[in-house]
């Protein structure tokens, strides 16, 4: 089965081709992404309507090279697939309107990926992982623990109830004026800090649900960073240092919670799966291992490329929904919410209207 991967739903615009035959894992033929980075930066944050054009401007090209480097035509592909939502509703139209396009010429199936669910079935691109497993899913726009039971078939363990991981990381390296995306930079920063000098708060430890907030830790830095102020060299790091370790002792103990859950209802879980910007850190992805280790589960953390936005898991996700004959109609809209879990209770999402621009927002936890 021979499927085209479309993603537009934030600030990359890319395109893959895969190959899913059985239960094994996927073969990934080519997958072609360009980084709108660079047009994003100077405004510290993805710019929706910047976005939006730059992906119109790019697609085609894309698309092009993707099937290019796959050695392949329209008429070989099984299935076109594209990320209906969630994210920025501009970007999310020029996609999958895009895939309805080929689909209606080509007179192939579409297939409409939540793009949260193709997040949360790499682990199965990659590794051939079998449900159920336990995800943890941390990018600038979500951050969430999801029992994966089946394609299609997800309950939310827990969320956030303000900011995102990787959003906290963007806004860390934003105050302490450091480029954008912060993730990458609060990291490298991180390695010659003390994470010790500066005594950040750890949001909700030892609360028995698998809930995150951030935004309060976001707080107390820019609090730090002020008494200290002007910044040395030095001081940035060892915020960084501090921020980061104190970003992973969270994760380790709402993990740990979640875990226990997902065990209680659901039994053994066949890993724990990473996904998302913020699994491609390295001091994030050593206490994913031991959370992973401690409970008896192997951690599935599929290479940092296949972490970030990328076309290959959405025609992955797709492949996997058009092998149980799961595919959608042309007037599929397209949608800036999603829920993962469509019967998860509200969570408020306190931060927002105070985020300063709408990129991440337009993807807020639903
Ligand atoms: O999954 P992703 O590419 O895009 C979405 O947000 O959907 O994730 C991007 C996020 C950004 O917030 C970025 O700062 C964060 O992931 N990130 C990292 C690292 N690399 C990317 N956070 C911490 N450490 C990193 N090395
Ligand atoms: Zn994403």
């Amino acid at each position: 089965m021979l499927v085209l991967g479309i993603e537009t739903t934030c600030d990359e615009t890319a395109a893959a081709v895969v190959e899913r035959s059985g239960d094994g894992p996927g073969k990934i033929l080519s997958n072609v992404i360009l980084s709108q980075v660079g047009e994003h930066a100077a405004f510290g944050g993805v710019v929706p309507e910047i976005a939006a054009r730059a992906h119109v401007e790019a697609l085609d090209r894309i698309i092009a090279k993707a099937m290019a480097d796959a050695g392949t035509k329209f008429e070989a592909l099984d299935g076109i697939a594209a990320a209906a939502g969630p994210g920025l509703i501009g970007g999310v139209i020029v996609g999958l309107t895009t895939a309805k396009a080929i689909a209606l010429t080509q007179s192939k199936p579409l297939i409409a990926v939540n793009h949260l669910e193709a997040h949360a079935l790499t682990a199965r691109l990659t590794d051939a992982t079998p449900f159920p497993y336990c995800l943890f899913l941390a990018s600038g726009g979500h951050t969430q623990i999801v029992a994966v039971l089946g394609v299609g078939d997800y309950v939310r363990i827990g969320t956030t109830v303000d900011d995102a991981i990787g959003e906290a990381f963007d806004k860390t390296a934003k105050l302490l004026g450091l480029g954008y995306p912060g993730g990458p930079q609060v990291e490298q920063e991180a390695l010659r800090g003390n994470p010790a000098r500066f005594a950040l708060p750890r949001p909700m430890h030892g609360r028995p649900e698998a809930d995150f907030s951030l935004s309060g830790l976001k707080t107390a830095l820019r609090l730090e960073a002020e008494k200290i102020a002007p910044l040395t060299d030095q001081d940035v790091a060892d915020l960084c240092a501090s921020f980061q370790q104190a970003v992973a002792e969270t994760i380790t103990d709402r993990l740990r919670a979640g875990m226990r859950i997902f065990r209680e209802r659901y039994g053994a879980p066949t890993a724990l799966v990473a996904a998302g910007g913020v699994a491609a850190n390295q001091a994030i992805r050593k206490v994913l291992h031991r959370v992973g280790f401690e409970s008896g589960s192997v951690l599935v953390a599929p290479p940092p490329a296949l972490c970030t936005d990328n076309g290959a898991m959405i025609a992955w996700a797709g492949a996997e929904r058009l092998a149980l004959g799961l595919t959608d109609s042309l007037d599929t809209p397209p949608r800036a919410r999603w829920p993962l879990d469509e019967v998860a209770k509200q969570v408020q999402p306190a931060s927002f209207f105070n985020r300063p621009h709408s990129g991440n927002a337009a993807q807020a936890e639903p």
